[in-house]
């Protein structure tokens, strides 16, 4: 077959150019500008650092040039707006710059223990900056943005921050932390670092600030506490390939997964493994007054009853009402009780009330005007709730407990047609 040899000669191409330069170091004289020539290469030709591009802006990283969409691993000031297209990077007096008409002398590494005396690429995906003794003096290992690869590691207090999107290198929604207590956990951003929040967890409680997260290049992922204890092992150990690499990340998502590229193959990905297995528990993926449903194992974002998408095909927006809210001063219209079965949200009771009915829960709702949501649960406690409602999401078992129930209205004058669902 014609295909493969297509799509083989490319990359055969770039392992010759690679290997033939060798381990050469990169020299100081060189630049890089994101139209003109080639990134720097590792010896293997499978990672590249310069610029890339991503949603039609520019940015600077560490990336897999034999994809497609040059995945990057590793992004230098994701934050910062893309560069123009006539940024320039190269070495001046020993630190390596970053120029452009934004940013007249924005520094992409701060080095400490001496100038930069050369520089590497290596085939690990570290890119390495040495001073004159040969030691180690920055890598891009040390400040990982969402991924680590085979041969790094995330230790005590290291935090990965998932992306905005898959075209927007951006800080996103979610992160995931090595703990001092040896746990390793996701969160969503900006909420604070406790059980509470956190939508996953692996579980090894109480172990002490040295454990660690590794990824071996065998793809080999686990939680290891010194001198050799291993907590968790989320893969197995196997052999070496020479064609294989492997990336774990958070993803936009928030969902934490492990990746395997084989590199003779443009594209050619696989997930070894992914947490939490449930996509709709990410916290925030849908938005204020929406939950994320199941569908086919695809997420998807809906809005409480008598509520609409805030922005079409954006569930992260999240939800509004599409009634008029109740008035306190002028209780005028009626308001109904909707159940939301078989959710589960954040609760922020601002009054219990203990051993009603459910009707008289719902009752007792409605006739506060400033009731704009109420749980019941199988202990008889009535728990009044405030909009906006937050971290919903679809729970399989039916009977959710406590279950709850929202006040809706006529729609009013917001009214407009919109839909639920992503
Ligand atoms: C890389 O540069 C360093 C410092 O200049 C030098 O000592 C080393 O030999 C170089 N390595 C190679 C492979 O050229
Ligand atoms: C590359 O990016 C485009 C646009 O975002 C996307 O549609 C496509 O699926 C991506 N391809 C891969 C292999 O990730
Ligand atoms: C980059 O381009 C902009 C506009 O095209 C120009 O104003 C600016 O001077 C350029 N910057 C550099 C460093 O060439
Ligand atoms: C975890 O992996 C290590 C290294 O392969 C192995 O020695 C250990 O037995 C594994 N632990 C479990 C619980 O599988
Ligand atoms: C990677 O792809 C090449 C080319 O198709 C194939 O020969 C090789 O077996 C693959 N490697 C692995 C580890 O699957
Ligand atoms: C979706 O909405 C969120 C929150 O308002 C916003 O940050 C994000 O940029 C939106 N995404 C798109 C693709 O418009
Ligand atoms: C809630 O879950 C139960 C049990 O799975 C199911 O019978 C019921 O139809 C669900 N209700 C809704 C409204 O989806
Ligand atoms: C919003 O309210 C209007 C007016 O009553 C109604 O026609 C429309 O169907 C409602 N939209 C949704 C999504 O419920």
């Amino acid at each position: 077959m014609a295909a493969p040899i297509f799509i083989l000669l490319p990359l055969a191409f770039l392992f010759i150019t690679a290997t033939s330069q060798g381990q050469k170091n990169i020299s100081l004289t060189d630049t890089l500008t994101p139209s003109s020539n080639s990134p720097w290469f590792s010896p293997s030709g499978a990672f590249a650092f310069g610029f890339y591009q991503r949603g039609g802006g520019c940015y600077v990283g560490v990336f897999l040039p034999g994809t497609s969409n040059k995945t990057a691993v590793w992004t230098y000031g994701r934050d910062n707006p893309p560069l123009p297209r006539n940024s320039t990077l190269g070495f001046s007096s020993g630190v390596l710059v970053l120029q452009s008409a934004e940013a007249p002398d924005a520094y992409v590494t701060t080095p400490v223990g001496g100038s930069t005396a050369s520089a590497s690429m290596l085939d690990s995906g570290n890119f390495v900056l040495y001073n004159s003794n040969q030691e180690v003096i920055w890598q891009s290992f040390d400040t990982p943005t969402d991924t680590i690869l085979g041969g790094q590691s995330l230790s005590a207090s290291q935090e990965l921050h998932s992306s905005a999107s898959d075209t927007d290198p951006s800080t996103g929604l979610f992160l995931a932390i090595m703990q001092l207590d040896g746990v390793l956990a996701l969160y969503p951003q900006g909420t604070p670092l406790t059980a509470d929040y956190g939508y996953w967890d692996s579980q090894t409680p109480n172990n002490g600030p040295d454990v660690t997260l590794h990824l071996e290049d065998d793809g080999f992922l686990y939680l290891l506490k010194p001198p050799g204890v291993y907590l968790k092992n989320f893969t197995s150990q196997g052999v070496r390939k020479e064609d294989m690499i492997y990336l774990a990340r958070i993803d936009p998502d928030g969902i934490f997964r492990l990746y395997s590229y084989n590199i003779t193959r443009k594209d050619d990905r696989s997930v070894e493994m992914y947490v939490p297995t449930d996509r709709c528990k990410p916290k925030g993926i849908c938005g204020l007054n929406g939950y994320c449903v199941n569908v086919d194992q695809n997420p998807q974002c809906a809005c409480l009853p008598g509520f609409v998408s805030v922005e079409d095909g954006n569930g992260t927006a999240g939800c509004e009402r599409n009634f008029t809210v109740e008035s306190c001063r002028n209780p005028t219209a009626s308001f109904d009780m909707q159940p939301v079965p078989n959710t589960t949200w954040e609760y922020d009771t601002y009054s219990a009330l203990k051993l009603l009915t459910k009707d008289e829960c719902l009752e007792a709702c409605q006739q506060d005007c400033n009731c704009e949501a109420v749980t019941y649960d199988a202990s008889q406690s009535c728990n009044k709730q405030k909009l906006p409602m937050r971290f919903g999401r679809s729970i399989p078992d039916g009977n959710s407990n406590p279950q709850l129930y929202v006040k809706v209205g006529a729609a009013g004058p917001v009214a407009t047609e919109r839909h639920g669902f992503e």
